[in-house]
């Protein structure tokens, strides 16, 4: 549940930090300051890749660059993420998205594809860049009922479940991660739900949109 990415479709995800990167190809000034980091020769680092010395000199020297079918063993053989090589400087994983209190969801329109983040991202499916959902507290017409049963939240929605008119999918937030359930037309509007540490559940509906409760109290 680390990385909080539930695509069901094909989709691009492109957390905003790589976005900014993408514009950059890795630099010799990069390759050479992790390789002196790691007291390797360029005849060293070379024979790690599979590449001449020379190659490795001109990559360094900006005369060239590693086709990119060696930035992964590149990065590996320097010690540093791929990530770190293409950006240019060593990156220090704060953690700060990793919050879900700062969780995104995304739903494709075109196809149907739920995806969850857990920090700022730009989400792309069907060629359609999506905006995150906002939630709004459900109306009469998307009342969501929790009921327990066991260790277990039972929600339901009464809400049609025609194949224009559905809720699409249902979804409990808690603060280390989420479950989801994903409903069809025809189907019923319900899922059951782990209860340790639920704080919301989201309801979506393919024609009104996100909606959330709190469950807080409830236990
Ligand atoms: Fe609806």
């Amino acid at each position: 549940m680390q990385r909080g990415w539930y695509p069901f479709g094909a989709s691009v995800i492109v957390c905003r930090r790589e976005v900014n990167l993408m514009d950059n190809y890795v630099t010799g000034a990069m390759i050479r300051s992790q390789r002196e980091k790691k007291n390797m020769t360029q005849e060293e680092l070379a024979a790690k890749i599979h590449v001449s010395g020379k190659a490795v000199s001109k990559w360094e020297t900006g005369k060239g660059y590693p086709d990119i079918s060696l930035i992964e063993p590149l990065a590996e053989a320097l010690g540093i993420s791929v990530l770190e090589l293409l950006s240019g400087d060593a990156v220090q994983n704060t953690n700060r998205s990793a919050n879900m209190a700062r969780s995104r969801l995304y739903v494709c329109p075109v196809c149907g594809n739920v995806i969850q983040t857990i920090g700022d991202a730009v989400i792309s499916c069907c060629g359609i860049t999506l905006p995150p959902q906002e939630a709004e507290s459900p109306d009469e017409d998307h009342r969501i009922n929790i009921d327990t049963v066991e260790d277990e939240y039972y929600i339901s929605v009464d809400h049609p479940m025609s194949k224009d008119h559905y809720i699409s999918f249902l979804l409990a937030m808690t603060d280390l991660g989420s479950q989801l359930v994903k409903l069809y037309p025809e189907g019923n509007a319900e899922a059951r739900f782990k209860m340790n540490r639920v704080r919301y559940i989201y309801a979506f509906c393919n024609r009104h949109g996100l909606f959330r409760v709190s469950v807080s109290g409830r236990r």
